[in-house]
């Protein structure tokens, strides 16, 4: 469902667009239960990186949180029908770099489908595995893939932290709320939610 930037919900990420159908109170009324109460807890927002061979990826993901101290577990919910998804079926590694608070240019940038080579424009270097770790993160984790789980439309992937670094420690971190309607998800409610 890309709209281009800066003219509303840019990307497909769910399969289908329900969302599009709804009248427009409805669909305002959503809006503002995602940007007000879905989004409200302080989520991070990453640029998962992936890599098979000489092909890399990159893709925004909100939806990555720590799930185990030891061994150090992140779980990863991704869509599989992204095309970093088969890459990372295919080596059993991604990296997850941290963004900024106000890095929302980047976001909307890997938010994007893979059309062209979305990491030309951007200075990263390749882990161990060759996922990419983006110079201007505020931090990043490499992982390799111990587990998947499907999770009704997305997949939870787990992946073990084999190594990480902080790169700016005065930085704060990018919200998930910053990014505001960015990811269409609010147009993927049901009709009814948000009702008393
Ligand atoms: C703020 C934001 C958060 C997102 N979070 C996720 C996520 O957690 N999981 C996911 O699979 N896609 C997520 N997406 C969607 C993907 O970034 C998007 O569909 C992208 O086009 C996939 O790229 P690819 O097809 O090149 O792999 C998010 C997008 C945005 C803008």
């Amino acid at each position: 469902m890309w709209k281009g930037r800066h003219n509303g919900p840019i990307h497909d990420r769910f399969s289908t667009a329900i969302g599009s159908a709804k009248p427009r109170q409805v669909r305002e009324k959503h809006e503002q239960f995602h940007c007000r109460v879905v989004s409200a807890p302080d989520a991070s927002v990453y640029v998962v990186g992936v890599a098979h061979g000489e092909t890399r990826n990159a893709f925004t993901a909100a939806w990555v949180m720590q799930v185990s101290f030891d061994p150090l577990l992140l779980a990863l919910s991704i869509n599989p029908q992204h095309s970093s998804y088969g890459l990372l079926k295919q080596s059993g590694a991604f990296s997850v770099n941290v963004l900024k608070k106000s890095q929302t240019e980047l976001a909307a940038h890997f938010g994007q489908p893979a059309r062209a080579d979305k990491l030309a424009a951007t200075e990263w270097t390749p882990g161990r595995a060759g996922s990419p770790l983006l110079r201007d993160a505020l931090a990043w984790f490499e992982c390799e893939v111990v587990g998947e789980h499907p999770a009704g439309d997305h997949i939870l992937v787990l992946g073990k932290v084999i190594g990480g670094r902080l790169l700016d420690s005065e930085a704060e971190p990018m919200t998930y709320r910053e990014t505001g309607a960015m990811d269409g998800a609010s147009a993927l409610f049901p009709e009814g939610f948000g009702d008393a």
